[in-house]
């Protein structure tokens, strides 16, 4: 067997794991569930979450992977004995990176296409030839009557207009004898305004104004301007739905990316995977960093932070506890052994509580930081962040970074960050495949990347042709096998391994005793508590 690597430095293993952490998780799937469930307490409660489940995790699944030095399988035999059934919790794992990576992949690919749109500046202005191939849509032609409404109703509209379209809507009723008519019409178009066009549709005029105000634009000297910017939103929606719609260039893209992640494995720990994030996470938070700036100054009156900080608590269900809970698995790779293979390579004299601390922080600090990155934006420009799967990250980002100067500029930063942070979680998901067969199959390094990026990327081929096959992929890892996975292990280090060998490694770098015991009362109590009530819903909720 070849001897096993080891991370060079304690830097090495937490950039490699915070690589593993931060991914499409932190950038697009937690913004979008936090503004979900109203900000604010959600991320008190997500704060929570990760403390009391992620973090006790992370330190069991690092801490199995240091003190066994081998891939998840051999690790629960070893320390849990030959016959043990836990082993099959390994396997189990190993599967999850297999079926995680395989769809994983083609979303990171993704983010490659959008890097050379952002340098063609596709999403500045939509050219002349688009717009007479989008108008040909009804579903645009709506969008841009309703925009010609939208904008006419947000100026001061005529009183004429006012009084014709009170009528239409049924709420003029004749003025009392001796009134002023344009005050008077005025007095009843100021509450009005506000639901004038659901007034419309009641007695269907509305098409009638759209119509009206959209004949204005034609009419005008900008129109073809004016419809061109107008068209951006549906230009934008046809490029990801180009994308989305071809599996031939999804599976390109998707090669490219199990081609770099293959690359990096190869060269193992020390020289490629921690190499790469050594060099690659730095970048990562700087480009992190410019576009939270760039997010924060727009947002002059500081709406997005405010959002994130108080929130709106009417948003907040029951469900955003299970919500929270549930994602802190996925955001921070637990449940499926990548936490264990990487604390496999440590070297016996890590310190096995400030790794797990280091990587939950930067895990969580990223999360936040994406929202302080996306929400100004969506303030600013009036937006909806749409849950259309990754809508909001690639159709309605780009086209507000185009609306600044330089904006293909920060649309490529951008697009870099999320495949950085796809390819370091990428290349975590194949070590753990990987390690498994050069630790129980004794193959060498080579042919297990081989193998494994080979087979993985066959897998990920009908989730490039068929949505419904990707979806599902997805949801049976993140619902079921992760959680699942999460509780097991955390059952493992509670009840079945000698938990005696986490007090030695807390105690080896002094850490007063009680550290231990909230450690050991979180994996025997409280994370499989609140992992089965987690479940439980989910299961009510696939049930009804
Ligand atoms: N944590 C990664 C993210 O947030 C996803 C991931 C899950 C990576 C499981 C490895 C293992 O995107």
């Amino acid at each position: 067997m070849e001897k096993r690597d080891h991370w060079s430095s304690r830097a090495g293993l937490i950039l490699a794991a915070a690589g593993s952490a931060v991914g499409l998780g932190n950038l697009w799937k937690f913004p979008y569930i936090a503004w979900e469930n109203g900000g604010g307490l959600f991320i008190l409660i997500y704060l929570v979450a990760i403390i009391l489940v992620g973090f006790p995790i992370m330190i069991t699944e690092v801490g199995i992977g240091k003190i066994s030095e081998r891939d998840p399988v051999g690790a629960f035999r070893l320390l849990g004995g030959h016959k043990s059934p836990f082993r099959w919790v390994g396997l189990m794992g190993i599967a999850s990176a297999f079926l995680i990576l395989s769809f994983y992949s083609i979303v990171a690919g993704w983010a490659i296409q959008y890097s050379f749109h952002s340098i063609t500046g596709k999403f500045g202005e939509v050219p002349a030839a688009q717009v007479a191939t989008l108008m040909e849509s009804p579903k645009n032609v709506e969008l841009v009557k309703t925009t010609a409404l939208n904008e006419a109703l947000s100026k001061d509209l005529s009183d004429h207009d006012k009084k014709e379209m009170l009528r239409d809507a049924n709420l003029y009723p004749p003025p009392p004898v001796g009134t002023e008519l344009s005050s008077y019409t005025n007095e009843l178009w100021l509450p009005a305004s506000g639901g004038i066009k659901e007034s419309l549709e009641k007695t269907g005029k509305l098409d009638k104004w759209k119509s009206l105000f959209h004949q204005r634009y034609v009419d005008s000297k900008e129109y073809d301007q004016w419809l061109a910017h107008t068209l951006r939103p549906a230009h934008s929606t046809n490029i990801f739905l180009e994308l989305v719609d071809d599996p031939v260039k999804k599976i390109f893209f998707h090669l490219i990316i199990m081609l770099i992640t293959t690359l990096i494995v190869i060269g193992g720990i020390h020289s490629g995977i921690e190499k790469f994030a050594k060099i690659f996470m730095p970048v990562l938070f700087l480009l992190m960093g410019v576009l939270v700036v760039n997010s924060l100054m727009l947002d002059t009156e500081q709406q997005g932070v405010r959002y994130l900080v108080f929130g709106d608590i009417s948003k907040l269900k029951a469900e955003s506890i299970i919500t929270a809970l549930g994602h802190a698995f996925f955001t921070l790779s637990l449940g499926m052994g990548a936490m264990m293979t990487y604390g496999s390579y440590m070297k016996k004299t890590g310190n096995l509580l400030n790794a797990s601390i280091w990587i939950t922080a930067m895990d969580t600090i990223v999360a936040i930081l994406a929202c302080l990155m996306i929400y100004p934006i969506i303030f600013v420009y009036g937006l909806t962040p749409s849950s259309s799967s990754v809508g909001i990250l690639f159709t309605t980002l780009p086209l507000e970074f185009f609306n600044f100067q330089g904006g293909a500029i920060l649309s490529l930063f951008f697009y870099l960050l999320v495949l950085l942070a796809a390819l370091t979680s990428a290349i975590s998901l194949l070590e753990v495949v990987v390690t498994y067969f050069v630790d129980e199959k004794s193959w060498n390094r080579k042919k297990s990347v081989l193998v494994a990026a080979g087979l993985i990327f066959l897998f990920g081929v009908p989730s490039a042709f068929y949505e419904s096959f990707f979806d599902f992929v997805d949801s049976l890892t993140s619902n079921f096998m992760l959680p699942v996975g999460g509780l097991l292990i955390a059952l493992f280090a509670g009840y079945k391994m000698d938990i005696d060998r986490f007090q030695e490694e807390l105690d080896a770098h002094g850490y007063p005793k009680w550290v231990f015991y909230f450690f050991k009362t979180s994996v025997r109590y409280i994370t499989p508590f609140l992992v089965l009530v987690v479940f439980a819903v989910q299961i009510k909720a696939w049930l009804v």
